[in-house]
């Protein structure tokens, strides 16, 4: 028996929450909201998409009471602002930290054993933030941006080469924002071929343009932050995780000397399992690339630096 809780019923805890049930990839998902009757009323609609869609997993919402998400195996953590057009995910950090710290902290009364999954913008602080206030240890918290970014990423390529995505393979690592993000080109290919054999320069640099803002492009279109592409990049990571495939997936996790650093929480590949992340994938990168992740660190730092001056860590 497998329960997962996804915290915050939005647009994106939804639909997570959605193809968590839709795949059977738990036996009974909680969702909880601050909104009254949200998560009751978007679960009971689910529910009744069992019988036209063939599933058996028990959707289950809930106003706040953190009591029934007790015993979860996987929490998914969306609460907060998502961002309006025109903001950085990193603007959204006065509001949001305290909203994933409260959380993170009720979810650990229930549930101590949790493996937790970050989603909450600015999402590499906030994972930061979530391992700093429940001590768990560093194998249980996971943020999902490279996830969503990878795929992102691997779309733009298999538009670019107008071919299947899912021949396409591609990383994005480093942190989980439009300035910090790295494609990592070098290593992409499609069925085993390089796509730098495939595509021209021009190209791929317009491949990584729009994945590194394929966010932001979204949010302009749509008047707030994605939440397909968002709530299935969580649901993967909770999919290789209760059904303990190994995948390996770009996922924001503590670096303990790593790829050169430590004391931050960012995108690297790790492979997924029953345990949370289960390993680090060392991509060897050349030097040009490592000055790209280096930066994509300091970035990162500087705002985990915000968590520390505001003294919620
Ligand atoms: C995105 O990139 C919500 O940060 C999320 O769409």
């Amino acid at each position: 028996m497998s329960k997962v809780t996804v915290v915050g019923a939005g647009n994106v805890g939804a639909t997570c929450a959605n193809v968590l049930a839709f795949k059977e990839i738990a036996d009974e998902v909680v969702m909880l909201d601050v909104k009254e009757g949200v998560a009751e009323g978007k679960a009971m609609d689910m529910n009744q998409t069992a019988q036209l869609l063939g599933f058996d997993t028990r959707i289950k919402g809930e106003t706040n009471d953190y009591a029934a998400t007790a015993g979860s195996d996987v929490v998914v953590i969306t609460s907060g602002l998502p961002r309006k057009p025109g903001m950085t995910r990193e603007e959204l950090i006065g509001v949001n930290a305290g909203i994933v710290k409260s959380v993170a902290e009720s979810i650990l009364k229930y549930s101590p054993k949790a493996i937790l999954v970050i989603v909450s913008n600015p999402m590499d602080p906030m994972a930061y933030l979530t391992a700093k206030v429940t001590g768990l240890p560093k194998n249980q918290v996971i943020g999902m941006g490279g996830a969503l970014d990878s795929s992102r990423f691997k779309y733009y390529l298999s538009q670019a080469l107008g071919v299947n995505p899912n021949d396409v393979e591609g990383f994005v690592i480093g942190g989980h924002g439009d300035t910090t993000m790295f494609p990592v080109t070098r290593l992409a290919t499609y069925k085993g071929i390089p796509v730098s054999e495939l595509l021209d320069k021009e190209t791929l640099d317009k491949v990584v343009a729009d994945t590194m803002v394929g966010g932001a492009t979204l949010t302009g279109l749509l008047g707030t932050s994605a939440w397909y592409a968002p709530g299935a990049a969580a649901a993967s990571v909770v999919e290789s995780i209760v059904h303990d495939q190994k995948k390996v997936v770009p996922c924001s996790v503590l670096l303990e000397g790593e790829y050169g650093h430590s004391d931050i929480l960012i995108g690297v590949p790790v492979v997924l399992g029953k345990n949370g992340w289960e390993k680090i994938i060392d991509l060897k990168l050349n030097a040009e690339e490592k000055a790209k992740f280096d930066a994509s660190a300091a970035a990162v730092h500087k705002t985990n630096d915000i968590l520390r001056e505001s003294k919620l860590i």
